[in-house]
């Protein structure tokens, strides 16, 4: 089935779509209008944070696609209105922790989604050269392998178990073509539990699938032509030995500065006291579906899932299947994690939240009130506040995203 935006570039002739993407573009620098709030310069870091937009290379940061991640000079900027370790109880795929160690800060990233947590862990790895010629080793052993796997599919054609190393769930049949799924089985065998090639192999899952896009659901019927998955592994991985070498020279040898990443969730965290900030992006109330959206690396990589989909916070589907008890839960789950987060500050430290309003079936979700409830319930002093006016691509509508910056007490 053709994705909704391929629909609509279809229907538009080439005029009207550029005239639309011009306007696309245009609103998005419309998002000038900031409303700042609070100590000026604090505010003017906050909406840096919220305007930045190129694409950044730097280390391990394009290495892993994660929904909704935070843009790295974001987390960089946030990071200046603070000092000491951080927090970020909301980690997806370890932004916050990469740029926290390019500033020479050790860093806790939390997530209950596993995927979050397995990508966290690789982006933040710190690496010898001897561990990186394995990664290097490995990947060229398992994409010849997988080639190889590929190619005798394509000959014999369709669905073919026998070939397979170990069985694969049938709704990884429906997302891939058969010779794919020989190659990625391949892929996997050969990585084993090598948590860096782990990584690899995740990085590549959708892009190879008939999937449209880490956040969408829809097909495309565009096909993969037989051994390119395993070049792509095998490219990857090389990338990611790079990116690897670049943030392990960026922050040395010494025992600190040192990422960590749990599975835990944000509610309950049991850190006290110990974190000179918290940095972090929640989810947007009734956005994405975060662990849905992970099914086929959680098919693959044969990741437990936990109680995660009970406990994900603020889920499109809760907001679909009943909103006034979802928008009362977003509620009770904000004043749970920033109890949580500002326990686990030190006197003084400061909290820095990036968090967008919500767009349910066309009505908006607001996601800054029940914050600023929270951080004052908790003693939090509000330094500063931006808000701006930003293009969302998914509901094709103009949507409020608000940094807030909050400081602990001395106490
Ligand atoms: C906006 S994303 C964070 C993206 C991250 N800043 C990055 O740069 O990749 C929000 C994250 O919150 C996680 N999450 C949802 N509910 C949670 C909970 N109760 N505890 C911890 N993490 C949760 C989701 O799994 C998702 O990874």
């Amino acid at each position: 089935m053709p994705s909704r935006r391929s629909e609509r570039r279809a229907r538009a002739t080439a005029p009207e779509w550029a005239e639309a993407t011009q306007l696309r573009q245009s609103l998005t620098a419309r998002a000038g209008q900031a409303l700042r709030e609070g100590d000026d310069a604090a505010a003017k870091v906050l909406e840096s944070a919220l305007r930045t937009r190129e694409r950044v290379e730097r280390t391990t940061h394009g290495f892993h696609a994660y929904p909704a991640a935070l843009h790295p000079d974001g987390a960089a900027a946030l990071l200046t209105l603070g000092s000491g370790p951080v927090l970020d109880p909301f980690c997806g795929g370890g932004t916050v922790l990469v740029e926290a160690l390019l500033a020479g800060r050790s860093g806790l990233g939390c997530d209950i989604n596993p995927v979050a947590a397995l990508v966290a862990r690789a982006r933040t790895t710190r690496t010898t050269e001897a561990e990186r010629t394995a990664l290097r080793g490995l990947a060229r052993r398992a994409a010849d392998v997988a080639r190889r796997a590929g190619l005798n599919n394509a000959d014999s054609g369709g669905r073919n178990t026998s070939m397979l190393q170990a069985p694969v769930a049938d709704v990884l049949w429906d997302w891939y073509d058969p010779w794919v799924v020989c190659e990625l089985d391949a892929l996997r065998h050969a990585v084993g539990n090598d948590p860096l090639g782990r990584a690899v192999f995740s990085s590549i899952l959708v892009k190879v699938s008939r999937r449209e896009s880490e956040t969408a659901n829809h097909r495309t019927e565009e096909a993969r032509p037989p051994s390119t998955t395993a070049t792509l592994f095998h490219k990857r991985a090389r990338e990611f030995a790079r990116q690897l070498e670049e943030l392990a020279a960026a922050i040395g040898e010494g025992p600190e500065p040192r990422a960590r990443v749990h599975r835990e969730d944000a509610r309950e965290l049991r850190e006290r006291g110990e974190f000179g900030m918290v940095v972090t992006s929640p989810p947007y109330p009734g956005v994405y579906d975060y662990l849905p959206l992970q099914q086929l690396r959680i098919a693959w990589l044969g990741l437990e899932p936990g109680e995660s989909l009970r406990d994900e916070i603020g889920s499109r589907r809760s907001f679909k299947s009943d909103r006034t008890e979802a928008v009362a839960a977003w509620k009770r789950d904000t004043a749970r994690w920033v109890r949580a987060a500002c326990r686990a500050l030190v006197p003084g430290g400061r909290l820095a939240v990036v968090i967008g309003d919500g767009l349910v079936a066309g009505r908006p979700v607001d996601a800054l009130g029940p914050l600023g409830e929270a951080a004052r319930a908790e003693g939090m002093e509000r330094v500063a506040r931006t808000t701006v006016e930003r293009w969302d691509e998914g509901v094709e509508r103009m949507r409020p995203e608000h940094a807030v910056l909050y400081e602990r007490g001395s106490k």
